[in-house]
């Protein structure tokens, strides 16, 4: 059974791709390398001891990505995850955000319907839900006006694979991931920011190892029991093995509707100070770190309400807090030493 993984030499494509292939899929990667490595083909096959295939090219090329389907036409199944992520540049470079991450969508949508391939599940957010009234936030809650193009792009690629299930035959998963941080446990593959990170998990790894001389805690004034904004963070593995059901989901036709949307986060809320203090409790390292002002367009707080996932996905995440933030940082200890 053939897999399409866009976006599969990224930090969840990468591990999403691991977990496709350690349960016998074979594996197709697209990816323009614009941000991930061609190194880390090598990396997925020094954990699984297996070949996949892989084409270099941008998604947002119609005749490419035309010519991609007609060549493989035996594809099953497709997991999106190509897309432009950074937050803040999308609000400066919101032409390229929706550029990049709407128009590979729509000619993968249309490559799928030439070529009869109904399976798509898409790597939505929980920033389509905005500051939710209501914690923890259910699939149901009303998505919000986006805070930024990025969160835009995120919303409208799910009313797309809306719209085209009504009228191709597409059927979809939309994953909406909380904050996913860790690496795989070999530490062969893990998150690898390009420049200076914005994302909280790797800017503490790299201060704790020397890189950066302090974390910036965005705001200690929120409405929280610490002050610090609170996030659900999941480790990257088990976000990972939860496309890997939602992909069977969809082959064995047990999908209730023909799209169908999930939370994936554990249900629990941690703010950034108790993510400082597990990652100093899991690894014995301390960190500096100084408050400043709010980061403008960060929400206050959430987290998950997974039951859905749970119940019908069968799916919970296995890793807590303390192992997620070890593993963050037996990856950039990795990393260090490659460097050397
Ligand atoms: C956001 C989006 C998420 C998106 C991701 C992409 C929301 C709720 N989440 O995640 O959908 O996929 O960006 O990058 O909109 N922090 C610090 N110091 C730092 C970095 C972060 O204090 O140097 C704090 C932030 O203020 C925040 C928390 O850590 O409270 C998590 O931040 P981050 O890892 O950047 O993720 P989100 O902004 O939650």
């Amino acid at each position: 059974m053939k897999i399409l993984v866009t976006g599969g030499t990224g930090y969840i494509g990468s591990h999403t791709v691991v977990e496709l292939q350690n349960r016998g899929y074979d594996v197709i990667i697209v990816d323009d390398l614009s941000n991930s490595s061609i190194e880390v083909l090598d990396n997925i096959a020094k954990i699984t001891g297996k070949k996949l295939l892989f084409e270099q090219f941008d998604l947002t090329d119609q005749d490419k990505t035309k010519g991609f389907f007609r060549k493989y036409n035996d594809i099953k199944g497709v997991i999106h995850f190509a897309a432009f992520k950074a937050v803040g540049e999308s609000v400066n470079f919101p032409l390229k955000y929706y550029r990049n991450n709407l128009l590979s969508l729509i000619n993968i949508l249309q490559g799928m319907g030439d070529n009869a391939i109904p399976n798509i599940v898409f790597s939505s957010s929980c920033t389509v839900y905005g500051q939710p009234a209501v914690l923890p936030v259910r699939e149901d809650a009303p998505v919000q006006k986006a805070w930024s193009p990025y969160g835009a792009t995120k919303q409208i690629s799910e009313d797309i694979i809306n719209d085209t299930s009504r009228s191709a035959g597409i059927k979809g998963i939309l994953l909406r991931y909380f904050n996913p941080i860790g690496a795989h446990e070999s530490a062969i593959i893990g998150e690898l920011p390009i420049g200076e990170p914005n994302c909280l998990m790797p800017y503490i790894t790299q201060t704790a190892i020397g890189k950066r001389p302090f974390l910036r805690v965005w705001g200690n004034d929120y409405n929280t029991p610490d002050g610090t904004a609170i996030r659900d963070y999941l480790h990257v593995t088990d976000l990972a093995k939860a496309h890997v059901i939602a992909v069977e989901r969809m082959l064995n036709e047990t999908m209730k509707q023909n799209v169908e949307v999930f939370n994936l986060g554990t249900g629990n809320g941690f703010s950034v100070m108790q993510v400082i203090e597990s990652f100093e409790r899991s690894t014995g390292v301390k960190l500096n770190y100084q408050i400043m002002d709010r980061r403008p367009g960060d929400i206050e707080q959430v987290w998950a309400d997974t039951g859905f996932a749970n119940k019908e996905l069968g799916w919970k995440t296995e890793k807590s807090l303390d192992e997620m933030t070890a593993s963050a940082w037996k990856w950039e200890k990795e990393l260090a030493k490659k460097r050397k």
